[in-house]
């Protein structure tokens, strides 16, 4: 697969098996993150990999347990009360989630400050180290999709247990995860996005401006 159809094809997966990834292929994939731009060449980034399967499990449990708790703060609570919202966004998130507990390997994005930024240039440089991090995971989830391996970029649901998170991996203060993905063989990749997203999803030619704002394709 060359770079073009491993990019177009990235998806972001929900759905996992529990067959086993060999080491020398999860290096590849570590690798190929960390070959990805580094902001002033700071390097403010670590990847952590979770094999263990009792802190796999942790790390599926807290995120699919953030996956109920986005949902209940997106998903508008119509008539229902709030514990029956809170209810059936959990239902929901264990449906499209449970497989992550049986994901081989987890991969944590880490933003590391460095330290290497003078007082005048630290807001740029946090922004820099950011989207570092974010860079190396894409370069992590294109390798992984070449190789036949799901991810799925994980922020919004382990955010609200961030603390729980960084004990399960022994985080210190200053470190941040700032995302996570589970790493696995799905049983297929999606083909697109799910019809709910999907609807409201904007084309490519409505995205691009040519020479000045305004201008789009569309
Ligand atoms: C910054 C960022 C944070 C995300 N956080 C989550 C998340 O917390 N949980 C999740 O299931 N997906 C998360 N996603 C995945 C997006 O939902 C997904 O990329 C988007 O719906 C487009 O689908 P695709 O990746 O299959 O093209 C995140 C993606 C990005 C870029």
């Amino acid at each position: 697969m060359d770079a073009i159809e491993a990019i177009r094809k990235r998806k972001a997966v929900r759905t996992y098996t529990d067959r086993p990834i060999a080491d020398d292929v999860v290096d590849g994939l570590l690798r190929a993150a960390l070959a990805a731009p580094t902001g002033s060449g700071s390097q403010a980034w670590s990847l952590l990999v979770v094999r263990d399967p009792e802190r796999r499990r942790e790390m599926a449990d807290l995120i699919i347990a953030g996956g109920a708790q986005y949902f209940a703060n997106m998903r508008p609570q119509r008539d229902l009360d709030a514990d029956e919202h809170r209810r059936q966004c959990g239902e929901y998130a264990e449906k499209i989630l449970s497989t992550y507990r049986i994901a081989p390997v987890w991969i944590v994005a880490l933003l590391v400050p460095r330290g290497n930024y003078p007082d005048s240039m630290a807001e740029g440089g946090y922004v820099d180290d950011l989207l570092s991090v974010a860079f190396a995971m894409e370069n992590l989830m294109v390798a992984a999709r070449a190789e036949g391996l799901g991810t799925v970029p994980t922020s919004a649901f382990q955010r609200f247990e961030k603390d729980r998170l960084r004990a399960i991996l022994g985080l210190p203060g200053e470190v941040d995860p700032v995302l996570v993905s589970p790493l696995g063989y799905p049983e297929s990749f999606p083909d697109g996005l799910p019809p709910a997203l999907k609807k409201g999803f904007r084309g490519w030619r409505s995205l691009v401006h040519d020479e000045q704002w305004g201008s789009t394709r569309a």
